[in-house]
């Protein structure tokens, strides 16, 4: 993807760039043309993929085994005509359960001609002409999870088939690994066999959080990272995710997000991880998390039938807004007073130029008024200073606060902030 003008890193670009300008000076005549040129082939040399959390959709959460070309197609006409792709969702992934079972004579991947009669390149190229990226998914064990062909040994061949399809993302999952092997042997070596290919392909590593993979996943090369178990369609599997995560924050940023899985967003307990479902508040506040903690926003329902309260959770331009802050700070979060800690989350995350995302998460069955102090986050009563918060659900302003800020929040609801500081 190349840089913009208003892009940060083509900003530093130009900085470094000026700098050679002066140590030359009297030695060349650097045109403004010329310094366009050398940017551009500098951003194009630099791996800029997931500098903000990868975005786009994923056929399991829904689909399960009962995947096809013409699901694939209709859910990328649905991306493109209903809005999503023009918010950022831009990856298509299909997950588990697309080859047949077993290689064929060449030692190849071979996709299932029922499912996908057409063949992947077929697929890649639509997926494409639509303005999309083509995902799909492998494992680093003898089988994937739901027991087709994996990579293990495979993995330059397959990388090299993926390539060849146009793929652009690879979800690579962790079933049925020899317990002899590491896991960071195994990513090391996938990541530097897509690397191999000389493609540009978006490495989605998928351990559930084993093996302390936080301390060595972004040295492999990924770019994102599942730092949890498998989500389901319910509120309890929400919950768990994310108090799973306190103290995770440092570990994510740009070129390598970690992931809290799939969104269940609008699945209303159908599909392949159904689990009762969630009411409408509770998808509100699921997007809220993700957007807040950083993740990776993957959407897991089936868009095709969506209803507008659904697309209006997945669309909101400002928490998504929050969720792509081109600085890519990881949030941190802080113990509110007048509200037990265990079920209440409050999360700051500081934005380009200056504003704060202030996110106050009820996790619990009973309504709640957790406070912020200011103080805790830098701004003590002294200094004068108050912030000017803006709620992302009701895209108004809601005024001027000084020393603390104390949402009510219903049961499972949350009040996310964009918050710019007031001085005195
Ligand atoms: C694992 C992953 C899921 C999904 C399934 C497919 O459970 O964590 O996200 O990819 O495998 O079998």
């Amino acid at each position: 993807m190349p840089c913009s003008n208003a892009d940060p890193l083509f900003l530093i670009l130009g900085f470094h760039s000026k700098q050679r300008q002066e140590s030359l000076k009297g030695e060349a005549v650097f045109s403004d043309c010329w310094l366009s040129l050398r940017l551009s082939a500098e951003c194009v040399k630099m791996n800029l993929l997931a500098k903000t959390p990868p975005m786009g959709w994923n056929s399991w959460n829904t689909f399960g085994p009962n995947i096809s070309d013409a699901l694939i197609r209709e859910t990328a006409d649905t991306m493109v005509n209903e809005g999503l792709l023009d918010v950022g969702y831009e990856y298509l992934v299909i997950d588990d359960c697309w080859s047949l079972k077993e290689r064929n004579a060449e030692g190849h991947l071979v996709p299932d001609p029922v499912k996908f009669p057409f063949g992947m390149k077929a697929l890649a190229d639509y997926v494409h002409e639509k303005g999309l990226k083509f995902g799909m998914y492998s494992c680093d064990g003898t089988k994937t999870c739901a027991g087709y062909p994996a990579s293990l040994e495979h993995e330059f061949t397959d990388a090299q088939t993926f390539a060849a399809w146009g793929v652009d993302f690879l979800k690579y999952d962790n079933c049925y690994k020899p317990t002899s092997l590491e896991g960071k042997l195994l990513y090391r070596r996938m990541a530097m066999a897509l690397r191999a290919t000389g493609r540009d392909i978006l490495f989605s590593a998928c351990n559930w959080g084993t093996e302390n993979v936080e301390t060595w996943i972004r040295s492999t090369g990924a770019h994102m990272w599942r730092s949890t178990g498998d989500i389901n369609d319910s509120w309890a599997s929400i919950k768990n995710l994310v108090l799973s995560q306190d103290d995770h924050e440092p570990f994510s940023g740009p070129g390598c997000f970690n992931d809290i899985d799939m969104l269940v967003v609008g699945m209303y307990g159908k599909g392949n991880v159904g689990f009762g479902g969630c009411n409408d508040t509770q998808y509100k506040t699921h997007f809220a998390l993700w957007c807040m903690m950083n993740s990776p926003l993957m959407i897991g329902c089936d868009i095709r039938v969506m209803n507008e309260i659904t697309k209006k959770i997945l669309t909101n331009p400002e928490l998504i807004a929050i969720n792509q802050d081109p600085e890519g700070r990881q949030p941190y979060r802080v113990r509110p007073s007048m509200a037990s800690d265990t079920e209440i989350r409050v999360f700051v995350k500081p934005l380009l130029g200056g504003d704060y995302a202030i996110g106050f998460f009820n996790l619990s069955d009973q309504k709640v008024s957790p406070a912020l102090e200011l103080w805790d986050i830098g701004l003590p009563a002294s200094s004068g200073c108050g912030l000017m918060l803006h709620d992302t659900w009701t895209h108004e302003d809601i005024g001027v606060f000084y020393e603390s800020i104390q949402p009510v929040l219903d049961p499972y609801d949350c009040a996310v902030y964009r918050a710019t500081l007031v001085l005195p």
